[in-house]
């Protein structure tokens, strides 16, 4: 920050849009032009974007596209179609009296070329999307009134290399400001700080002015630091003692003022020393272990245009998420996001704007990696990355790009890095066997294939001979993407972090990634929804693919945060008996911001709240203590013992009482488990009426199935094997484990179809029952029912136990035949209530839906919602709101409660679980947007014995074995009740 003058150019400006750029003369840099007849557009912006102009909404300004590795334009370099569509871009702006030495006009971020005309004079051409750009218009700018006109053309030679998985947003989206520089003001500055191992601060600086800047003093009020440099040759290092060290967990910045003849300067310095011993990355002296997110500047009305709110309300809800660390995938975020990650505390992998990715498609030939026509380019981008950026704290990496191949011009961008900044780790994952980075970074690396990677001995992908395979293992290891967090999942987060718990080398990694990209958008008739590919009309799409945030575009976190959180959570506690193990992950926070409180839960209420006293854990150790014994005995029924850690006081991104961890341990008697009770021998009586009434409930006759429930009218129960498919069931991008085990396949599953095929091949989608028998007597019915599909032979057979005791019990037994050669996404009953019936509250796991790979945040209590809130509004329609080991179950309408439900638990404990929803799966298969459901006349309840993992194979590996639903023959209880 300085305090010589600025003056924003942001604000309305003139703007007329050309389809094409050719045919366009220069005439509106004429100051003299006539514009009145041009549209006005926001800057920042994105000229495509609907909410930008009446004519923007239309579609007016042509359309955003959204492709993932794809060109959307033929593969040409450097060319690019006749058809680029143009923006021009004009202003007037009174220039203040300024006493400047020179004036500069600055663009934070344009896409993707554009050529700058002040007062009719061509001053330059900007190019790098996302990197910061000068110009020097001291000569050109006059007193008074100025004209500016900005020629931005969407495709350019510079899109070869922004070929990021994301929409393409052209216009001038970043602040456009002009900046006086005194005489006296300084170029350049870098604070290089130090942080020494006995706590000692230094700075070594670097300042770039000419003479007439001197003298300038560094003055540090908080350290009372004082340092005055007379000329340019006095510039050197100097001590600063002690200091408290920066870091993501404790961000102590310091202000600095920098004052020259001509400016003052403030900064934010903080003290930190990045170290790399071996193959463990230290920050201050301690590993850093990356509990961290891939963040790209995405907000669905206003695309990459920065919005500091916004940003800042993003920052904080991973902060309290419990988030360490930022990838700015995959280019330099708007420069305040790095003042908030050092100010908030992250530790962040800046990237350079650097992707060739389309090249893959043609086997990378051409790429501009490795061609020395674009070496200047290429590092060009990552000087402009590093220039920018170096000062702030928060920045512990640099990466080089994002999926560019390899080549020369990567390693030449390597070795400037290393000239220019010894001290940051470069990153770039193309580079396989860590040829010219310091740290090995893979995405989506399998379960095998990390462990591999972290112990010595497996075997690891593109590797081609055992120097490289020593080489990759001598580094520091983290993934700079994984757990693909598109629509309902990424399953199995939790075996990363037991695998890098395990192995000293894995640093953690980075999710891929933090926010769905939908841009929101309105149907024909006016109903909002949040667009992906396609949705506007694109030729070249990728679909769905850019939803695969943990929030959605609105900003609702999905489950896959909460389950983010509790994988990560910084203390861990574990319970023997009465001894309470507490373990203290930090990097560098001890246990002294957190109280401690456990609480015990007999049936799901609270009987004991105690605050634990916990002596000072420093950051990587941990304490073992006693807990009262009345505190750990079982209470008579089922008893849980919850642990949370909460926060103290209230910090800068959340309250005093934040929960930060949470443990939970079972300490239910053997005998306080209820047994499953006998069911009685099955009735013989064929029916003789319409309609059979057990009690206060009624069936029909011909098909056993409910008509009246406690006064309710309802319809079911009906076997469901089928769920709307989730974006990884979709997938078969990844092999498939149904077809190949881990073991047989390096990890990676067998080539195969996608779960989806393989369960819609077989029919699961469309049952078809047949009811065999029907018996009765005055308290019982047996109903049996076959189910098959059609074209096959396959069956399952239902039996339907309901017998009156005290309420109406059911069993269900299912029974597949032999020959059933696919996993089922799950298994169990639906029964359709009347739609009032909106509110559930549940005795069992919640308060998110959980699947067998996703269930690390599901805890044992009581919780209610209700039916929107069951589900999650995913913007591609597909499976949501399973909730796993139900003991009970309350379904009420506006006024009261209509229907109790009680699962009784089998031999093994387990019992099913529950989904409420307006949707059957085959209306949310269906559509491809919430718009596109059907008006619901129903609730929905689903009573599912079991239900199959959520995997990650959208992008990631499949489900699991252990976690897979193999067809196989169940039971399952559950009593009915009315009000
Ligand atoms: C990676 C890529 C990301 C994104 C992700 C899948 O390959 O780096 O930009 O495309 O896969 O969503």
């Amino acid at each position: 920050m300085t305090d010589a003058p600025t003056l924003s150019l942001n604000g309305d400006w003139k703007f007329c849009w050309s389809p094409v750029a050719y045919g366009l003369d220069d005439a509106p840099a004429d100051p003299g032009f006539d514009d009145s007849g041009w549209d006005t557009i926001p800057v920042p912006s994105h000229w495509v974007l609907p909410a930008i102009s009446p004519k923007a909404a239309e579609g007016a300004y042509g359309r955003p596209i959204y492709t993932n590795i794809r060109y959307p334009f033929p593969i040409d370099v450097p060319h690019v179609p006749d058809e680029n569509p143009t923006g021009d871009y004009r202003r007037s702006f009174e220039m203040p009296e300024w006493t400047s030495k020179r004036v500069l006009l600055r663009f934070d971020g344009v896409e993707s070329v554009y050529r700058v005309w002040l007062n009719g004079i061509e001053i330059g051409v900007g190019k790098g999307s996302r990197l910061v750009q000068e110009f020097d218009i001291t000569d050109v700018v006059r007193s008074g009134e100025n004209v500016i006109f900005v020629r931005v053309h969407q495709w350019s030679s510079m899109s070869y290399l922004e070929d990021q998985d994301q929409w393409w947003l052209p216009g001038i989206f970043r602040d456009v400001t002009i900046l006086s520089r005194p005489p006296g003001s300084v170029d350049d500055l870098w604070l290089r700080t130090v942080y020494a191992p006995d706590g000692t601060g230094a700075i070594d600086p670097e300042i770039i002015a000419d003479e007439q800047a001197f003298p300038i003093e560094i003055e540090i009020p908080d350290l009372d630091v004082r340092q005055r440099f007379e000329s340019p040759n006095d510039v050197a290092p100097f001590e600063v003692c002690p200091v408290e060290p920066w870091s993501a967990e404790v961000p102590r910045l310091y202000d600095t003022h920098v004052s020259s003849t001509g400016e003052k300067l403030l900064l934010r310095l903080g003290f930190r020393r990045i170290e790399i011993a071996g193959d463990i990355l230290h920050v201050n002296g301690r590993q850093v272990i990356f509990r961290g997110v891939n963040r790209h500047e995405i907000n669905p009305v206003k695309g990459r245009a920065f919005d500091e709110e916004y940003a800042r309300a993003d920052l904080i809800m991973m902060k309290r998420a419990g988030v360490n660390a930022i990838r700015t995938s995959h280019y330099p975020p708007h420069p305040l996001i790095l003042d908030l990650a050092d100010e908030l505390g992250f530790w962040v992998i800046d990237e350079c704007d650097y992707e060739t990715h389309g090249f893959e498609v043609c086997g990378w030939q051409d790429n501009p990696s490795d061609d020395p026509r674009w070496k200047e380019t290429c590092l060009d981008r990552i000087t402009r990355t590093v220039e920018r950026d170096k000062n702030h704290p928060s920045v512990i990496i640099w990466s080089l790009g994002n999926e560019a191949g390899t080549g020369r011009n990567l390693a030449l961008m390597a070795d400037w890095v290393h000239n220019r900044d010894p001290e940051r780790p470069v990153h770039y994952e193309g580079d396989h066997s860590c040829a010219y980075t310091d740290v090995y970074s893979r995405m989506y690396p399998n379960y095998l294939e990390t462990e591999a990677i972290g112990s010595d001995s497996g075997f690891i992908f593109y590797l081609t001979s055992p120097e490289d395979a020593e080489r990759v293992r001598s580094k520091p290891f983290l993934m700079c993407e994984y757990a693909h967090a598109m629509g309902n999942g990424a399953g199995g987060m939790q075996i990363y972090d037991e695998l890098t718990e395990r192995y000293s080398r894995l640093h953690g990694g980075f999710i891929w990634e933090w926010r769905d990209h939908g841009l929101l958008k309105r149907t024909p008739d006016g109903r909002e929804f949040y667009a992906y590919g396609g949705d506007f009309g694109e030729v070249l799409h990728d679909g769905n693919f850019v939803m695969d945030g943990m929030i959605l575009p609105d900003g609702t976190p999905t489950p896959s945060l909460a389950e983010f959180s509790r994988v990560n959570q910084p203390i861990i506690f574990d319970l023997d008996g009465s001894r309470l193990t507490i373990r203290n992950r930090y990097h560098t926070l001890s246990t002294d911001h957190l109280r401690f409180v456990a609480i015990k839960e007999v049936e799901g209420y609270s009987v004991a709240e105690v605050v634990v006293e916990v002596p000072t854990i420093s950051a990587g150790h941990h304490v073992a203590l006693a807990l009262p014994d009345d505190l750990v005995v079982a209470g008579s029924g089922e008893t849980w013992l919850t642990v949370r850690a909460e926060l103290a006081e209230g910090t800068a991104w959340a309250d005093r009482g934040h929960e930060v961890a949470l443990g939970q341990f079972d300490l239910t008697a053997p005998e306080s488990v209820p047994q499953l009770p006998t069911w009685p021998a099955a009735p013989t009586l064929a029916p003789t009426e319409a309609v059979i009434t057990l009690g206060a409930t009624q069936f029909d006759a011909r098909t056993g199935r409910l008509l009246q429930l406690h006064g309710l009218e309802v319809d079911g129960p009906r076997l469901e094997l089928w769920r709307a498919p989730t974006d990884n069931d979709r997938s078969s991008f990844r092999g498939s484990f149904e077809l190949g085990t881990p073991e047989e396949t390096h990890g990676e599953g067998a080539p195969g179809p996608s779960s989806e095929q393989r369960w819609r091949e077989r029919g699961l989608d469309r049952l078809v029952p047949r009811v065999d028998q029907i018996h009765y007597d005055h308290d019982q019915l047996h109903t049996q029912v076959r189910v098959g599909t059609a074209g096959s032979n396959l069956f399952v057979d239902m039996t339907y136990h309901w017998w009156l005791t005290d309420g109406l019990a059911l069993l269900v037994d299912v029974a597949p035949s032999p020959g059933w050669d696919c996993t089922w996404p799950r298994v169990g009953v639906r029964v359709d209530l009347p739609p009032e019936l909106r509110y559930a509250s549940w005795f069992g796991t919640g308060p998110n839906e959980s699947y067998p790979d996703t269930r690390q945040a599901a805890r044992v209590g009581r919780f209610a919602a209700d039916v929107d809130h069951l589900n999650v509004a995913y913007s591609r329609p597909q499976e949501t709101g399973h909730r796993a080991d139900l003991r009970s179950l309350v379904i009420s309408d506006d006024s009261a409660a209509r229907l109790r439900i009680t699962t009784w638990p089998n031999q093994q404990r387990h019992r099913p679980g529950f989904t409420l929803t307006r949707y059957t799966p085959q209306q949310l298969d269906q559509a491809r947007h919430p718009y596109q459901l059907p008006a619901s006349d129903h609730v929905y309840l689903f009573i599912d014995d079991a239900v199959h993992g959520i995997g990650s194979r959208a992008c990631g590996v499949d489900v699991l074995p252990k976690h897979a639903l193999w067809p196989s023959r169940r039971q399952f209880t559950l009593v009915f009740r009315g009000s």
